[in-house]
């Protein structure tokens, strides 16, 4: 539900704009979700909860400890842990605890608690119906799977291959795992059946319209079927297994997997398979491993390790490392000992440094791959991978030492370089410096002048990151900041200067405005990713004045969606010189809301370092009321033109009228949430 009434048009009210369909709900929904969602259920889905006096206790998920400090109020409907300080409603909990956006986290709970959310907008239903109707054919089309090899006869020969390589009836359910008759059309067919259209069946990538004459046939026939899940649960797609080798070896040569193609449901750099299953593990143990099989991951659950996850038929994505990062801040690699699992496992420890995670590597014996060792050590596989874990420092120098790189000095060099180059993906300097010892150490070179190799390395690669970013990410805006020194010069330009002054008779409260959004600015620069997830969730970019403002905003928005702050960029003028300027007097100056503000307008401003989720509700609250008041005040102008001119004037009435109900919902404190 939209924040203003929709009968408003959206293109002359600056808050009306950019919002995009589905991201706010009315207050009623979310009332009527909170009061269906049970706190001390959804936690329990999480954390032990154990009952004490009125209150639940248990182990904090966001921080590791030993005696519990996290405590659930069911009365009040809240969390709060004594230890590490998070805090706050059901929504706040699935958000940290999920790596959710408060829309998902609003979703999620609807979804849990069977409450139906209104969607906004034709464009977002229709995408929505779609998206609906492409879920319900992958679910149809796993559970037809499933029962073909569990039940069918057809199934019998698919699940004995499956038994012969050593997986259990719990796996096997646990994972999906089905068979895809070897026909052309036996899922069309069932699935039309039940009223799922091929069109639908296409979208989902289950059927594929012939290329000559008409009609569809189905995409995988004759395979072991692997259901991919969202780490939410639903069915995204599957990976199709060729059931015996023999197949890839005949003259017509099939290909060992046929992966779903990308649809609108399922974007392969945002997934892991495994990770529905594993995502709880992965939390407990604050750790990921991180296979490349749909094999590999099976028979790692089905021997203990339950906190593995693959990449599904692609190369490992940033995408993949950031998610999961949301549920631990360690990965382990554990790749086929071949030549191409040593290159993806090189790969992937620059990503996941890059993204600020630790990654361990465990190395295989040649020709074996994780599915294989699993298979052989079966419950003393959690304490291999433990033992025969290594550090990437000491990873790198041993595949470097078996190739016979270091037995020259120049060898020995490049092995070193390799590894400084490893150590400077790491975003955090402190992080970096701590791992020179170790090279030294494993190398034998003392660390001697390894430092300055390091940070110029480091430096480089920011830069290098920068530029990659600033040529993908940055959305083509005439006003988007250049990551030169040319927009240094441009702003010192005093013809520049000048066409940008204060417009004349401009209105007081753009003042105000400004210096409420420097707030919100120097609340993103200092608080970081989740306070820009909470001020661009609550506003839209167009609230924030035109110039260096906006664009010190985008800038934000920009890091958002690359998933890590980068508060160098915007000192160092990435940005443009006056962004550089805005933040750096932001950052400095500490700018307070001044005293009057909370007399004149019964606003009550905290400290800014004090409750900075507080600050920024405030600063939002009284920006979004001098929007309105514009808003207003252009109307009024509107309509008073209108009346000299003998227009009907009743449009203009009606818009004042619920734009004045708006600001009344936005002075109780209502709409922000
Ligand atoms: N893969 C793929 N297409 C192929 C081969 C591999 O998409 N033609 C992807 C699959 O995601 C596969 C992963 O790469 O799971 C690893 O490949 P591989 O080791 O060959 O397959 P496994 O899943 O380990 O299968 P198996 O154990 O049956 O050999
Ligand atoms: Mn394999």
């Amino acid at each position: 539900m939209a924040v203003v009434p929709a009968s408003l048009p959206g293109r002359n009210f600056p808050i009306l704009q950019d919002m995009r369909p589905g991201m706010y709900f009315s207050d009623d929904i979310i009332a009527e979700v909170r009061a269906a969602s049970d706190i001390v259920d959804v936690v329990s889905d999480y954390v032990r909860l154990k009952k004490k006096g009125s209150n639940f206790f248990g182990l904090c998920p966001f921080h590791q400890e030993k005696t519990p400090s996290f405590s659930v109020n069911p009365e009040l409907g809240i969390f709060k842990c004594f230890g590490c300080g998070a805090g706050g409603d059901v929504f706040r909990f699935v958000r940290e605890v999920e790596g959710m956006s408060f829309p998902e986290s609003v979703r999620t709970l609807a979804e849990k608690a069977g409450i139906e959310l209104p969607e906004e907008g034709e464009t977002s239903r229709e995408r929505a119906d779609a998206m609906e109707a492409v879920y319900g054919a992958l679910r149809f089309a796993a559970r037809f799977f499933h029962d073909e090899l569990t039940r069918a006869d057809s199934g019998q020969k698919a699940l004995a291959y499956m038994q012969r390589r050593g997986y259990s009836e719990a796996t096997i359910r646990g994972f999906g795992v089905g068979y895809a008759p070897d026909d052309w059309d036996r899922l069309l067919k069932e699935a039309e059946a039940k009223h799922i259209s091929a069109e639908t069946l296409e979208q989902a990538g289950l059927v594929i319209s012939r290329k000559s004459g008409e009609g569809y046939y189905d995409r995988y026939r004759d395979r072991v079927m692997f259901p991919i899940f969202s780490h939410m649960g639903k069915v995204l797609g599957f990976g199709g297994r060729l059931l015996d080798a023999a197949a890839g070896e005949q003259e017509n040569p099939q290909p060992k997997y046929i992966n779903s193609p990308e649809t609108l449901v399922y974007d392969k750099r945002r997934v892991l398979y495994g990770l529905r299953q594993a995502r709880q593990v992965v939390r407990e143990q604050e750790e990921a491993v991180l296979v490349e099989g749909y094999t590999d991951v099976m028979s790692l659950h089905q021997a203990g390790v339950r906190n593995s996850v693959a990449s599904c038929g692609t190369s490992l994505t940033r995408e993949q490392v950031q998610l999961l990062h949301r549920y631990a801040p360690r990965i382990v690699l554990v790749f086929d000992a071949d030549g191409a699992g040593e290159k993806a496992a090189r790969r992937a420890i620059d990503m996941v440094l890059a993204e600020g995670m630790s990654v361990y590597v465990v190395e295989l014996p040649a020709g074996e791959d994780p599915d294989s060792i699993a298979q052989r050590e079966g419950a003393s596989l959690k304490d291999y991978l433990v033992k025969h874990r290594l550090d990437f420092v000491r990873w790198l120098h041993d595949t470097a030492h078996r190739a016979g790189q270091l037995d020259t000095p120049e060898g020995r060099a490049a092995g070193m370089r390799a590894v400084l180059q490893a150590i400077a993906c790491i975003p955090d300097a402190l992080t970096r410096e701590a791992w020179l010892p170790r090279a030294s150490e494993v190398f034998g070179i003392p660390e001697g002048r390894l430092y300055d190799v390091l940070e110029s390395m480091a430096t480089s690669r920011q830069r290098e990151e920068f530029r990659r970013s600033a040529r993908t990410g940055r959305p083509v805006s005439g006003a988007g900041g250049q990551p030169t020194g040319r927009s240094a010069r441009r702003s010192d330009d005093p013809s520049v200067r000048k066409s940008r002054g204060p417009a004349s008779g401009a209105r007081p409260s753009v003042f105000s405005a400004l210096a409420t959004e420097k707030i919100l600015i120097r609340l993103m620069f200092e608080q970081g990713l989740p306070m820009v997830t909470y001020i661009l969730g609550n506003t839209s970019l167009n609230e924030f004045s035109p110039g260096a403002s906006r664009r010190a905003v985008e800038g934000f928005a920009e890091q958002h969606r690359a998933g890590s702050m980068n508060r160098q960029a915007f000192l160092d003028g990435a940005y443009g010189a006056e962004v550089q300027q805005l933040i750096a007097e932001v950052a400095i100056r500490r700018e307070e809301p001044s005293e009057n503000w909370e007399q004149k307008r019964g606003v009550v401003v905290p400290r800014l370092d004090e409750n900075p989720e507080e600050a920024a509700r405030q600063a939002m609250k009284r920006l979004k009321i001098v929007r309105v008041d514009e808003a207003i005040a252009r109307r009024a102008e509107e309509q008073s033109r209108a009346e000299t001119s003998g227009d009907d004037i009743r449009t203009y009435q009606q818009d004042i009228i619920q734009l004045q109900a708006l600001r009344r919902r936005l002075e109780k404190g209502e709409v922000i949430r």
